[in-house]
Parts: structure tokens; sequence; C-alpha cells
């Protein structure tokens, strides 16, 4: 379908659960979050009716978020059933990996074929600190798993933040030439709870280039511009929500696990398909493609984004 401003919207993230292992600084409060009571969430039916719903509306790509998506029990079904869906041709999961050794399998027979993996650090002691609990082995172990499961494509998602990782662009670079990942330097989205980063946290993406001043620009891909080191096997992306927005290119609605369409990831507006049937979710969900606003307002270190949500209960 095409919005108000001529974009054809064909992507939708689904985020099944709030829950999380971790606590990344940058996307939840270290208390992690109140359990949702189930009839606020979408059951796995109303997750499946919905990816229908968008299906009609020209829906062609799912991504399956969190949260962390892997923490809910029937994460192998509803992946299953969305990949099975009519006219879905695309089905990936952003994860932060530590389930992935038991899971990257099932998930490419569940239907899966793409793999995002958080991963902001190399170091054992700053991958504690900026998840406030997690072993970095358990996600080295879970991207080794993702390689080794033949999925079509494996990303690295690594959040850019000024005086912690920014040494660190070289070496997670580096992972692009010893395996077929593309990594990926996300600018830092300033959310309503994490309020807890200065400034200086705040880097362009730009910075990574000025590093690695021998990448070459290749196409751009999604809300990526990608690059390549000389040689490397995967590729590198910039995104950049802050130092240039891709609002004018974006193709993407959001259902939370409660069941809100968001039309706009930094916007307040919420449109709910909880308890619906078949028709008026399709109503519901093109009423939020026609309410997708040209753009939001610009984000910095100054101006937070207008959604009250962190983004554990948004999946990014
Ligand atoms: P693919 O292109 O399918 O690999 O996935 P993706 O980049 O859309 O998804 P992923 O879940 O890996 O998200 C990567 C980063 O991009 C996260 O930090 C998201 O919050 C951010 N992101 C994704 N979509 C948007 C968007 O529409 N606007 C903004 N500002 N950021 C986004
Ligand atoms: N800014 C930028 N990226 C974020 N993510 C979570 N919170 C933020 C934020 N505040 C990223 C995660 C994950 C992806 C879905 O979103 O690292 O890879
Ligand atoms: Fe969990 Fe991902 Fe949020 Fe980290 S960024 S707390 S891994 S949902």
């Amino acid at each position: 379908m095409i919005d108000s401003f001529g974009r054809s919207i064909t992507y939708l993230r689904l985020s099944v659960t709030e829950l999380c292992d971790l606590r990344c600084r940058y996307c939840m409060p270290e208390e992690g979050v109140c359990k949702l009571r189930h009839d606020q969430m979408l059951t796995e039916e109303e997750m499946l009716r919905a990816v229908c719903a968008a299906s009609k509306l020209g829906i062609t790509k799912v991504r399956v978020t969190g949260g962390e998506p892997l923490t809910k029990p029937n994460i192998l079904s509803i992946c299953r059933g969305i990949a099975q869906a009519p006219g879905i041709q695309d089905t990936a999961i952003t994860t932060n990996g530590t389930r992935l050794p038991e899971l990257a399998g099932p998930l490419r027979k569940a239907g899966i074929r793409r793999v995002n993996i958080s991963l902001d650090t190399l170091d054992p002691e700053k991958y504690a600190y900026i998840t406030r609990r997690g072993q970095l082995q358990n996600a080295l172990n879970g991207l080794r798993a993702a390689l080794d499961a033949g999925f079509d494509q494996v990303k690295i998602n690594a959040v850019l933040i000024g005086g912690f990782n920014e040494d660190e662009i070289p070496a997670l670079a580096e992972l692009t030439q010893r395996w077929p990942v593309d990594v990926r330097f996300i600018e830092l989205m300033p959310m309503a709870g994490n309020t807890g980063f200065g400034k200086e946290s705040y880097i362009p993406v730009s910075r990574v280039l000025q590093r690695l001043p021998e990448a070459k620009a290749e196409n751009e891909e999604g809300v990526a511009k990608m690059y390549r080191l000389p040689g490397a096997r995967g590729r590198l992306g910039l995104i950049s929500p802050l130092s240039q927005h891709f609002c004018a290119s974006c193709n993407r609605i959001r259902l939370t696990a409660d069941g809100k369409l968001k039309p706009c990831l930094h916007s307040a507006e919420e449109i709910s398909i909880k308890g619906l049937n078949d028709e008026d979710m399709l109503a519901q969900m093109k009423k939020a493609i026609l309410s997708k606003p040209r753009c939001h307002k610009a984000l910095s270190a100054e101006s937070r984004s207008q959604t009250a949500r962190n983004m554990n209960q948004i999946g990014g």
C-alpha cells in the first residue's frame, strides 16, 4: 500500500515480547519491565492474523523483534506461521544472540532467512557493562551458530557510543574480514528512558569512515549506507537516525507485543488491534499506514524521541 507521501509500505516489524534476558543501557531499565497481563498481549493467533492482514496490504517482509524474541516460548511456531503466511517472501529476526546456540538451526528450519545480532563490543567487561548482565561469549557462540545454520544473511548491529566503543570501530569492522557478516554501526537514539547518556555519547556514524578511510562505498540497503573494506567477505553499514534521517524512504510499520500499530518509530501515535476481527484489523492497519507522518521531529542529544516507549517495547 502507498502511504500519504507516496512511500510504498512493504515491511512489518513485529515485536513479540517486551522481555529480555539482558538490560542494555540504551534500551531498557535495569529493573526490567512489568510483565504485561496475558490478556493485554497479542496471542500467537492474533499475530498471525495481523501478518495476513498486512500481507493483503502489500507487506512482503516481516522482521520479528522484541525485547528478545528468543525468550518467547512459542517463538518457533510464531516464526513458522509468519514464514508460511501467503505473500510473505522474507522473514527475518533481530536478536541478542544468547539463545542462538540452541535455536539457530530450528529457526532456519522454521523459515527464518536472515538474522541480525546485537553486539556493541568485543571486550567481555564492556559487554557485561553495556548489557548490565550479559556474557560476551554467549553472544559470540550465538554468532557462530548463526553462521553455521545456513541463513541467507547474518548481520551484526553495533550501537556506536562515544567514549564507550568508538575505539573498537576497527576491531568490530575486522569481523567482516574474518566472516561473511555485515557489521552495521547505528547512531545511539535518545529514547524516553535512556537518559544516562551524556552529550558526548551521541556521535555520528561518519566517525567510522574517519577511522577506516580505506572503506569503499557500495549500494544502500534498507536504512543502512553500505561500505566494504578491501578484500572483506562482509560489508560495513552505517545507520544514521540522528545525523541523516531516512524518513523519505521509510517503508515500514511496527506492531508491538501489546497490539499497538506504530505508524512511526519516533512518534507517540498508536493504533490498537488487540481483540479485533479480521475485517477491523485490516481497517486499522490501513489507518496506520495512512497516518504515517512525513517525518519525525529531529533527534539529538537534547531532543528525545516523542514516543514514551523504550526500545524494548517497540523492537527498534
Ligand atoms: P534489515 O534491513 O532487514 O537487515 O533490518 P533492519 O536494519 O531494518 O533491522 P534491525 O532490527 O537490525 O535494526 C537495525 C537498527 O536500525 C536498529 O537500531 C533500529 O532501531 C534501526 N531502525 C530500523 N528501522 C528504523 C527506522 O525506521 N527508523 C529509525 N530511526 N531507525 C530504524
Ligand atoms: N539507539 C540505537 N539502537 C538501539 N537499539 C536498541 N536501542 C537503541 C537505541 N536507543 C538497537 C539494538 C538492536 C536493534 C533492534 O536496536 O542494539 O540491535
Ligand atoms: Fe535486550 Fe536487545 Fe534491548 Fe539489549 S537491546 S536489552 S539485548 S532487547
